[in-house]
């Protein structure tokens, strides 16, 4: 099989994390191509939970070789530290099983102050960024004097840091902020190039081979599609190209990797974002923290990086036609369904207005997503536990029949649903309703 593309369809954390370890079971590579240590992606085995924050998923089948593409931003401190919280979980981690591109830019932690302190200046319209200094480093990648992942090999790594870190101190004191000590982090750094610098490759050209020799490459897309730095809801965004597009980018493949690509969309049942920015479909109630949950289940929305509690909405299927069309959807997943057992009824936004103008197709992207409001269907609810459901035909008809409304919405076929944070939670969906109503996708207009 060819170049398979996971990626987000709402603002992250959608469950990507779980679907690349299930799908990198039959892939040869699993490669992040775009973000760096904001990312936070969760997979649970048996009773092990782990967080995966540059790595990606596909490494704990085993087998798969990680790749981190030239579109990331990697701090060499949590990437060090990631690999050995790997190593002691009995992962193997070494220079057979993890490549990182030469292209890939450096975050450091001059990165992560400059974050913080521009967002302090920010006031009431900071972006709530993850402070880890993601939007620094792709500054200092598009002026062209970040620190590349091939620095680490040369001699002078060191005192480049050094004249990197005086920059960004000079910058600092601009803003008011304190200073870095200069002297310990260059000392850091010395380390991270003796550990890593065996890692550093041409990413591209092994992945464009792999692909030639009919390899499954599984491209890991971080954040999600509406995070996206040019399609997201800028500037509420990230400062990366979190669409399936960037995998060919983020890679380094041409063009023609993409001819018979699989993209799959994940898509969360209901809608959750963290930090600021328009969220149409925002549910302020009381049921808010219902959907959220109190952080007792490792599943509730709190931040996998912050710990920040995500808010949460009704699913919105403007914008997943959005992200289908963007990302040239060929399929997608659903995770979470479980968590909307027991409600009273489930709501689906179908259409925005605005005045007297009702639209399914949003006018200018994500802009401007306040001038709307939401137009909601209202569906029947389900009340069995549905965690314990692996076979589609177990769903309660409720659940079904909003799924089905869901892939009307998207357009292109469900494969998949999740029902628990469990590698096996989940149901397999390609087999079933043939030529029913479940595969008329896109034939009802939204
Ligand atoms: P990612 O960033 O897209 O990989 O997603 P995160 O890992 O940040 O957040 C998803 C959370 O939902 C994680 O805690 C997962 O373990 C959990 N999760 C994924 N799928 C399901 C599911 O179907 N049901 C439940 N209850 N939890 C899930
Ligand atoms: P995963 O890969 C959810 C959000 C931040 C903030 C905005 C910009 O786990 O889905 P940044 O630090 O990137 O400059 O912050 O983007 N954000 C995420 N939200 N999941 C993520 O990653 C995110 N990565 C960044 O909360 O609103
Ligand atoms: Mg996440």
């Amino acid at each position: 099989m060819p170049l398979h593309v996971i990626v987000g369809t709402q603002w992250g954390d959608e469950g990507k994390g779980r679907f690349v370890d299930w799908f990198a079971a039959r892939a040869a590579y699993a490669a992040r191509y775009n973000g760096g240590d904001n990312a936070g992606h969760t997979v649970t085995v048996g009773k092990r939970i782990f967080k995966l924050h540059l790595i990606p998923s596909g490494i704990l089948q085993p087998g798969v070789i990680a790749v981190l593409g030239n579109g990331m931003v990697i701090h060499p401190r949590t990437l060090l530290e990631e690999m050995d919280r790997l190593i002691q979980a009995g992962i193997a981690i070494n220079p057979e099983r993890i490549r990182i591109s030469y292209a890939a830019h450096l975050v450091t932690p001059a990165h992560q102050a400059l974050d913080k302190a521009q967002e302090a200046t920010r006031g009431k319209s900071s972006i709530g960024t993850t402070g880890r200094g993601i939007g620094p480093a792709y500054m200092d990648k598009a002026s062209r004097h970040g620190l590349r992942m091939a620095d680490l090999l040369q001699e002078d790594f060191v005192e480049r840091v050094g004249d990197h870190l005086a920059e960004a101190n000079r910058a600092l004191q601009r803003l008011g902020a304190p200073t870095l000590d200069t002297a310990a982090i260059c000392e850091e750094a010395r380390s991270w190039a003796a550990r890593l610098k065996d890692y550093v490759t041409d990413a591209s050209l092994e992945l464009n081979r792999a692909l030639q020799e009919g390899k499954t490459v599984l491209a890991e897309g971080a954040q999600g599609t509406l995070l996206d730095l040019d399609f997201g809801t800028y500037p509420f965004v990230t400062s990366s190209t979190t669409t399936a597009a960037g995998a060919l980018t983020g890679l380094g493949l041409g063009l023609t990797a993409a001819r018979d690509a699989r993209v799959t969309g994940v898509v969360k049942a209901f809608q959750t974002r963290v930090g600021s920015g328009p969220f149409p479909t925002e549910i302020l109630d009381d049921l808010a923290l219902r959907l959220r949950g109190t952080g007792a289940n490792p599943w509730d929305e709190y931040g996998t990086t912050t710990g920040r509690p995500r808010r949460v909405g009704w699913l919105d299927g403007v914008l997943l036609r959005y992200s289908a069309r963007l990302n040239g959807l060929t399929e997608f997943v659903v995770t979470k369904l479980d968590i909307l057992s027991g409600l009273e009824t489930v709501k689906i936004c179908t259409a925005y207005r605005s005045g007297n103008q009702t639209v399914t197709d949003l006018p200018y992207g994500a802009t401007n997503l306040t001038a709307f409001e939401p137009v909601y269907e209202e569906l029947p609810a389900w009340q069995e536990n549905i965690s314990v459901v692996s076979r589609w035909q177990d769903l309660p008809a409720a659940a079904k029949n909003y799924l089905e409304r869901v892939q009307e919405l998207v357009g292109v076929p469900l494969r998949m649903v999740s029902v628990g944070s469990e590698r096996e939670q989940v149901i397999k969906v390609s087999h079933v309703g043939k030529g029913q109503r479940f595969f008329r996708c896109g034939m009802r207009s939204a």
